[in-house]
């Protein structure tokens, strides 16, 4: 959850580093810092909590000539959320500073080792491990001392580094934890830990892979391996993001502005794959044969979190128009069991960002077992992308909010479209159904565009009943039974009210003894064949003085009989 930017160029430093720094703000963090060069010597400033207090420290320093340096802002994992733990941190000559997020596994041996040579460490991070290490190694070439230092390390790293020695080089390095450059003739060099930071100076990307090292300049940049220490040719990527794209244009945060952007994601992520006079889908970029999609007799979905969400609805969506057998598998558990995977099975991997670690180690174990990879993914040229045998992008743009919700319903978009024309290649659906099932994919983003801001009023005015309560339960059956689970995560993560989600039929199983006027239940019921099975499940929550909130089909009148509020959806 940390944020890594660096620039060198003609700019002046500290503003480009903390306006970059304030656009991965989304992704959580309890301190910050800044360094910078300023004839000959490294300037540095840190400070625990909000980038307000990095930028009451700064004082006059906004404004300093320097244009080369890094900026962090850190989520503790080694060591307390301390001005002292925060990045960038020293070497023991404090001419050279390094920036990272990841963990260094093997930190702790490194340290003991550093310690009988005489390093003496500031914090407690595993961080200023590799700024002493790479001291240990450095002669007169930083590339050189920091390729021999990642050597030593096991672990994942996204890394800035600057030294005295090489007043105009940055160092960029990563394995496991993205990192980007950014490129422009007159502008200079950035990098950063994601790509937002970039925007208001160039589109202009290069996607560093893992085991890779840039030397950065204003007017050049070199990618090595760090493995061979060979050059690497890098294809520089233009990104269609513009900076206006992340910002909150005019909402009181990018959450809610990303909620309204949900209709135009859907339209970007359909727009030119779906006919609309045939309901034919063309999903060209996903690069399989019609051979390859006759011999799929199995799909395994991977992925984390909201991801995975999407993908348990996917299931439903495949077994019953497309007639494959599908397994979801939650990404992290999914490269730690024994699969049965064989050239049969096609692997999808579902990820907004494109660089999540455990969905990216579950693609690389499936390949290997001779699955074809396709990815779903938000972002253009991030590593899934590059990995997978063909890829459908979900054009949602820049997911700032922390929490997915324009990501998640492209997600859902594509995949629709994915059942749709796997069903019609295997010619698993009439095409008067597919044409049917089109439109209605089409039309989706209107009806959602029409009744966001109503829906949005009623819920400020429903919630007054509800804000304060410190347990939730979602519930639903068939597919919005992972609607549920996706609506508790959004709960718990932006609420930090406790919240689960069950599949309605499971409350008996247990879940109910829970029930009470303290415990709310918002239950899922539009009017689609489990009806009458979740309204059984409800009522058996309104016996037990159970507060229910529903969310149902606009026009069903017997909803209000046992709710205690209802939303109403067309
Ligand atoms: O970038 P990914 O889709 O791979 O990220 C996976 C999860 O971390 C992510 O979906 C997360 O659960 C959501 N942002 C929560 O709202």
């Amino acid at each position: 959850m940390c944020g890594i930017v660096g620039y060198v160029g003609r700019r002046r430093l500290v503003p480009v580093v903390l306006e970059g720094l304030k656009r991965l703000e989304y992704r959580g963090y309890d301190s910050a810092g800044i360094v910078y060069l300023q004839d000959g010597a490294l300037v540095k400033f840190r400070s625990e909590g909000k980038l307000q207090n990095l930028e009451n420290i700064l004082g006059e320093a906004i404004g300093a000539s320097s244009n080369i340096g890094l900026g962090h802002t850190r989520w503790a994992t080694h060591g307390a959320p301390t001005t002292e733990n925060a990045h960038p941190h020293s070497d023991c000559t404090g001419d050279l500073v390094v920036v990272h997020n990841g963990i260094i596994e093997n930190y702790h041996s490194l340290r003991n080792e550093l310690l009988a040579k005489g390093h003496v460490f500031a914090s407690e991070t595993d961080t200023e491990v590799l700024a002493h290490l790479i001291e240990e190694y450095l002669e007169k070439d930083l590339q050189v001392a920091v390729t021999k230092a990642l050597a030593r390390v096991e672990g994942s790293y996204a890394l800035g580094v600057l030294w005295t020695g090489m007043p105009d080089t940055l160092i960029a390095a990563r394995n496991h934890s993205p990192l980007v450059l950014g490129v422009h003739d007159e502008e200079g060099g950035f990098m950063a830990s994601d790509i937002p930071p970039l925007l208001p100076y160039t589109d202009q990307i290069i996607f560093l892979d893992d085991l890779e090292l840039a030397v950065l300049k204003g007017d050049s940049h070199v990618v090595y391996s760090l493995v061979s220490g060979d050059k690497v040719e890098k294809e520089v990527k233009t990104i269609s993001w513009n900076s206006a794209m992340a910002e909150k244009g005019g909402y009181k945060h990018f959450m809610l502005k990303e909620i309204y952007e949900q209709p135009q994601a859907i339209i970007d992520t359909v727009s030119g794959r779906i006919n609309p006079e045939t309901g034919s889908v063309e999903l060209p970029e996903m690069n399989l044969s019609d051979a390859d999609l006759a011999g799929i007799e199995r799909i395994f979905l991977v992925a984390c979190g909201t991801s995975w969400h999407a993908a348990l609805v996917a299931k439903y969506w495949i077994e019953r128009w497309a007639g494959i057998p599908v397994e979801v598998d939650i990404a992290s558990e999914f490269r730690y069991r024994k699969l049965l995977i064989d050239k049969k099975v096609l692997t999808i991997s579902i990820s907004q960002s494109g660089d999540t670690a455990d969905t990216l180690a579950g693609i690389r174990l499936a390949s290997e077992l001779g699955s074809k990879i396709v990815t779903i993914c938000n972002v253009v040229g991030s590593t899934m992308t590059r990995e997978a045998h063909g890829t459908v992008y979900t054009h949602a743009g820049p997911e700032i909010g922390v929490a997915s919700t324009k990501a998640f319903t492209s997600q859902l978009a594509a995949l629709f479209l994915f059942t749709l024309y796997l069903a019609e290649k295997r010619g698993k659906m009439e095409a008067n159904k597919r044409l049917e099932m089109g439109r209605e994919l089409i039309n989706l983003a209107a009806v959602i565009d029409k009744m966001l801001p109503s829906l949005q009023e009623e819920i400020k005015k429903l919630i007054e009943n509800y804000y304060d309560v410190r347990d939730f339960l979602f519930v639903g059956r068939g597919l919005n039974f992972p609607i549920a689970l996706e609506g508790a995560l959004k709960l718990k993560e932006i609420s930090y009210i406790h919240a689960e989600g069950y599949a309605s039929g499971e409350l008996k199983h247990g879940p109910i003894a829970l029930i009470d006027k303290d415990m709310p239940v918002l239950g899922l019921v539009p009017r689609d064949a489990v009806y009458q099975k979740s309204i059984s499940n409800l009522e058996e929550i309104k016996a037990r003085q159970g507060r229910l909130i529903l969310i149902g089909t606009q026009g069903d009148e017997h909803l209000k009989c046992i709710a205690d509020d209802v939303i109403y959806l067309p």
